[in-house]
């Protein structure tokens, strides 16, 4: 099957994934707040559809309104793949990012109705950025630049699987870091927790955990910056190279933000406004950092692609002939 550019389906995809970035933040902001549950029952909230937004409930609720509506845009988003042609590892991902938000969903409402284990939310919060990594890669690869180069992409894939280029495996490890670094973020947030609120103690053993990956985290992005900046050429990869080096040094004084936050014993009676702040951007910009090293990741791939498959014809537009 052939795939044509359709750029009504890239700028969807491209809004799936801004919405989804403002749910990320939404989710924040229940945890941060201690709102999870102000909203005890699920799939209702306090028996209605739509209860009175007060206190706790405007972030629980709220979350839940932003999370129907990126469900249902990443429905839509299933639809209109399937009615254009788009190769079938393009649609597959479709598919696993719906199963991915029915997933998130399910957990979320198990989470309130088990009052906030930890496992389940150190989970939802750990599928919540790989559903945003799904969306994002479904933005990259339905833009012009891909669209004639999802077949050899995928075989280029094949060669990363057999050793690939120096860069592209550095860029895996470091997007794959960051990952793990965001699960470990999420056991430190949700563990040592009563009923979703701080009052109980922050569990040292996570809290080291996540600095040894604060601290390979911080290495591998020098690394990247280091080795990128004397090989990479393409200007576009080393822009979001310095974007990564920025955001870096931000995550890091958030960090340490988060962690006063966290042993303030009047944020564990009641969130502050500037502890709301800190610990709701700290995870806003490990999401960031992550899906800047997927970009950078999926760009590498784009470029072993276009280097295997030679010139690539000017993107189309859907009902034009090349
Ligand atoms: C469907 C897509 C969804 C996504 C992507 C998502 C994402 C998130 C994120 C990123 C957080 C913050 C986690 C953290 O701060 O560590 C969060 C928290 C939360 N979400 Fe969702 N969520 C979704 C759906 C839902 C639904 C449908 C519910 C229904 C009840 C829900 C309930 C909650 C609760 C209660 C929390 C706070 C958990 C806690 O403090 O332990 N979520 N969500
Ligand atoms: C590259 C560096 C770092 C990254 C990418 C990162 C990422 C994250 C993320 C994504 C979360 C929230 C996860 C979630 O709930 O979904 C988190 C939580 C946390 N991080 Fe980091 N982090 C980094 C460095 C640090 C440093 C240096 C500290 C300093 C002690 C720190 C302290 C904390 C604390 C205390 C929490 C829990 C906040 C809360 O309970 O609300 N982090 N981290």
């Amino acid at each position: 099957m052939d795939s044509q550019y359709h750029k009504g389906l890239h700028y969807f995809a491209l809004a799936t994934a801004g919405a989804t970035f403002l749910l990320l933040i939404a989710g924040a902001l229940v945890t941060s707040n201690d709102a999870g549950l102000s909203v005890p029952d699920w799939p209702l909230s306090h028996g209605q559809w739509m209860p009175e937004m007060v206190g706790g409930v405007f972030y629980e609720h709220g979350h839940r309104m932003v999370a129907t509506t990126v469900g249902l845009l990443t429905i839509v988003l299933n639809i209109w793949l399937w009615k254009v042609p788009s190769y079938p590892w393009v649609r597959t991902l479709g598919l696993v990012a719906l199963g991915a938000v029915i997933t998130q969903g399910v957990l979320g409402g198990v989470t309130v109705l088990f009052f906030l284990p930890t496992p389940i939310s150190v989970l939802h919060a750990s599928l919540a950025p790989l559903f945003f990594c799904m969306v994002v890669t479904l933005a990259v690869v339905t833009s012009p630049d891909w669209v004639h180069l999802s077949r050899s992409f995928r075989d280029g894939w094949r060669k990363v699987k057999k050793g690939a280029d120096r860069e592209l495996k550095l860029a895996i490890l470091t997007t794959m870091a960051l990952y793990f670094q965001h699960v470990l973020g999420a056991t430190v947030r949700h563990s040592g927790t009563v009923n979703g609120t701080k009052g109980a103690v922050l569990v040292t053993s996570a809290l080291v955990a996540h600095l040894v990956g604060a601290l390979a985290a911080t290495g591998l992005i020098l690394f990247v910056a280091r080795v990128f900046t004397k090989r990479i050429h393409d200007r576009s990869i080393l822009r979001l190279v310095y974007l990564q080096l920025f955001l870096l040094f931000v995550q890091l004084l958030l960090g340490w933000g988060a962690y006063l936050v966290r042993i303030d014993p009047a944020t564990q009676v009641q969130p502050s406004v500037s502890g709301v702040w800190i610990t709701t951007s700290h995870l806003t910009v490990g999401v960031l950092l992550l899906v800047t090293s997927l970009v950078v990741t999926l760009r590498l791939l784009h470029n072993v692609a276009l280097r295997d498959r030679g010139p690539v014809p000017e993107p189309t537009l859907a009902g034009q002939t090349v």
